[in-house]
């Protein structure tokens, strides 16, 4: 599929998206999100995908927001369907079944802190800066800055970034959590990689599981631990579960097959 603000590829079961808008520091306008979720449909649609990387093109920004320009005029219905469309397609990327880590290598301001936080797991190159400066601009963050900033590292340091649109830089992000690693930017792709072939050994079946369970965490009307007892007995019932117990009993490396 050929996008126009998307560079995309699919190697050993790594489907990467790279947003592709160095000249605006990769800004997310409405033609980008839109592609976004059309790759994101295409990876998550192949048997062949086990895990999915998004990164940003050049070695400056990931995403440094939303198109300020392009939302400049909107007055406050059409700013509703704009972040409506956002949370949408970032709940998607957040409940995907098959694991997506955010590559980020430079900025991830405003829309791309989100999109980076709506990711599994975020890893970060030394120079990378995350932050919600969008009071600067009289405006709110809207693509679930809010809420996911407040998960991951708190109410305190939360509201600060919130209120103050100070940036956090990759050392901080580390150490408050919102960062699994921090890398050197020749190595960000290779880190990314590097746990995507250790999930892709796993059982297909599995990794959604867990996924699934991961994310009712998050979700007032799942009881996040019925669906662990209820996915826990259903890998009884998958050849999986049997491959994986009779390697370990036989002393052999497991082939998982997904069924
Ligand atoms: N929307 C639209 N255009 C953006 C943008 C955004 N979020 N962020 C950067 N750009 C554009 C700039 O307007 C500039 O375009 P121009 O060359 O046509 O004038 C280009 O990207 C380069 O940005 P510039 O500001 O010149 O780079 P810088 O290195 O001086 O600063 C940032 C980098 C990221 C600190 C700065 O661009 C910035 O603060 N961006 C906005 C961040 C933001 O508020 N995001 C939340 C949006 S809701």
């Amino acid at each position: 599929m050929a996008f126009n603000t998307l560079l995309t590829a699919s190697n050993n079961g790594i489907y990467s998206i790279t947003i592709n808008r160095p000249d605006k520091m990769n800004a997310l306008n409405i033609e980008l999100i839109g592609e976004l979720e059309r790759a994101l449909d295409e990876a998550i649609q192949s048997d062949d995908v086990r895990g999915i990387i998004i990164t940003g093109t050049g070695d400056k920004a990931f995403a440094a927001g939303a198109d300020i320009a392009e939302f400049a005029s909107f007055r406050a219905e059409q700013a509703k369907a704009l972040a409506e469309n956002g949370h949408r397609i970032f709940n998607k990327i957040e409940q995907c079944t098959k694991p997506v880590i955010a590559a980020v290598n430079g900025f991830a301001l405003g829309g791309g802190c989100e999109l980076a936080m709506s990711c599994h797991m975020r890893i970060a190159s030394t120079h990378a800066q995350f932050g919600q400066p969008e009071v600067k601009l009289g405006v709110i963050p809207g693509y679930g800055g809010t809420q996911r900033l407040v998960r991951y590292i708190g109410r305190a340091r939360a509201t600060e970034f919130l209120l103050t649109a100070d940036m956090i830089d990759a050392g901080t992000a580390l150490q408050l959590g919102l960062v699994n690693y921090v890398t050197a930017p020749d190595q960000l792709m290779i880190k990314c990689e590097e746990i995507m072939k250790k999930v892709a050994g796993k059982s297909p079946l599995v990794v959604k599981q867990v996924l699934d369970c991961v994310d009712a965490y998050y979700h007032k009307q799942t009881d996040g631990f019925e669906l662990e007892i209820q996915e826990f007995s259903n890998c009884f019932n998958t050849d999986d579960f049997k491959e994986g117990t009779s390697a370990f009993l036989e002393k052999r490396k497991p082939s998982f097959k997904g069924t």
